[in-house]
Order: C-alpha cells, then sequence, then structure tokens
C-alpha cells in the first residue's frame, strides 16, 4: 500500500525544502513539521485499549496506546525526521541504522547497528527522506524483520517510482507514506526533480 499525503500543509511545506534558496535551518524545520505531519496520517490504524480517566467532574471513558513504538532513523539524513515524532510520541523508542549508499554501485553498506538480541517494540516507522532505488529501505526492513518487528511501516518525504517498486516487491507488507511521489531516478541514483541530497541540506555538508 503506498499512501501518498495529499494535505496541503504537507504540498506547501515540501514545497519549501524543495527550493534552492531553502538553507539548512530552515530546511530541519521544514522536515521536523513535515514528518509530524505524515506521521500523523501514517498511525491512523496504532491500537489503543480502553481506559477510565479520573476528570475533575467525573470518570471519562479514554484510550492508551497499546502498542510498543519504534522508531528507525535511516542515518544520516533520517536523523532530522526523529524529533517531531518524538514530541508527540515520547514513550517511542529510538533505533539507529546506519547505511550509506556507494556511489558507484548504489548499493546499501550498513556501518552501524546496536539493535539488541530480542525485539522491545511491536511497530516500527522506517524513517528516511528519500526512497530513490529502495536499496536503503529494503535492507533496514530486511534488518527489522530478522529482528522480529510484527509490523514495520516506511515513512518518507519523497519516493521515485522505481524505490516504490522496488519496496513492494521486497516487502508487500510494509506501507510506505510519502510527501510526493517524484518522476523518476537520474543516472546517479538521485529523484527528480526531488530536493538535492536530503542529508546534505539537513547538515550543511554540501
Ligand atoms: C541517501 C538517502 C537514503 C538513501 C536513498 O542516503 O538519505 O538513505 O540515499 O537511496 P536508496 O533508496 O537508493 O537506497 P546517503 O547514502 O546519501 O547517505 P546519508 O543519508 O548519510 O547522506
Amino acid at each position: 500500500m503506498v499512501f501518498e499525503s495529499q494535505h496541503p500543509l504537507v504540498k506547501h511545506k515540501l514545497s519549501l525544502m524543495r527550493s534552492v534558496a531553502t538553507k539548512p535551518k530552515k530546511f530541519r524545520e521544514l522536515i521536523r513539521e513535515v514528518t509530524m505531519l505524515l506521521c500523523y496520517e501514517a498511525t491512523a490504524d496504532l491500537k489503543t485499549v480502553n481506559i477510565d480517566v479520573e476528570t475533575p467532574m467525573g470518570s471519562a471513558a479514554g484510550q492508551d496506546l497499546s502498542e510498543k513504538i519504534g522508531l528507525i532513523p535511516i542515518l544520516r539524513a533520517g536523523l532530522g525526521m526523529v524529533d517531531g515524532i518524538w514530541e508527540m510520541m515520547p514513550g517511542a523508542e529510538v533505533w539507529h541504522i546506519g547505511l550509506y549508499r556507494d556511489e558507484e554501485t548504489l548499493q546499501p553498506v550498513s556501518y552501524y547497528n546496536k539493535l539488541p538480541t530480542f525485539p522491545t517494540v511491536q511497530v516500527c516507522l522506517v524513517l528516511d527522506p528519500m526512497l530513490a532505488t529502495g536499496g536503503s529501505a529494503i535492507a533496514t526492513v530486511d534488518i527489522l524483520k530478522k529482528w522480529g518487528a510484527q509490523r514495520i511501516k516506511f515513512v518518507g518525504l519523497l519516493a521515485a517510482p522505481e524505490g516504490i517498486a522496488a519496496l513492494q516487491e521486497a516487502h508487500p507488507d510494509v506501507p510506505i507514506h510519502v510527501a510526493q511521489i517524484d518522476s523518476h531516478l537520474n543516472d546517479i541514483g538521485f529523484i527528480v526533480p526531488g530536493l538535492g541530497d536530503a542529508g546534505d541540506r539537513q547538515f550543511g555538508t554540501g
């Protein structure tokens, strides 16, 4: 399942992120805000349990989240997607996965993974602004499935049709939530028209 956000705020903020005139500080603010909006959509089916809450006026029927949630940012560009979600779901665990794309082969290379032996969360939100060839997302979902995660969702900003097709083929059970699906990948694996390198634009390293 692919969910492309139709929310006007998402479209507006994503357009600002694409602009070459947007500097890293503003870019970091925007990635945080867009991610919060995407997360709101991506978490609409989280399970809850009924609870009673004591209000100053008596008892009210309430709900509590019943699943343990893990945020899985793919380093480095996924880092900027953590804070906003974490503010809304402070009980979430954050597990970093370090992958970079080999510039020649475009294959993901793993350099950081400190997941404990047994899964500690039920729902994993994989966070990466860019779904280009899909290699990084597929490798991360592979890792999480081997770890024993029961439910995994991908949350990103921009996706190329090639990356969506690859992720869906490798992991058809993983829903994909993105702000926008772009036209295509260029010959060096960048999303077109895209927004450039999401890592460089956040960290000022471009
Ligand atoms: C970029 C991006 C994704 C990946 C997407 O990371 O942030 O992680 O490429 O490409 P894929 O779908 O083809 O795997 P990059 O390798 O530039 O590393 P960085 O985030 O550390 O800059």
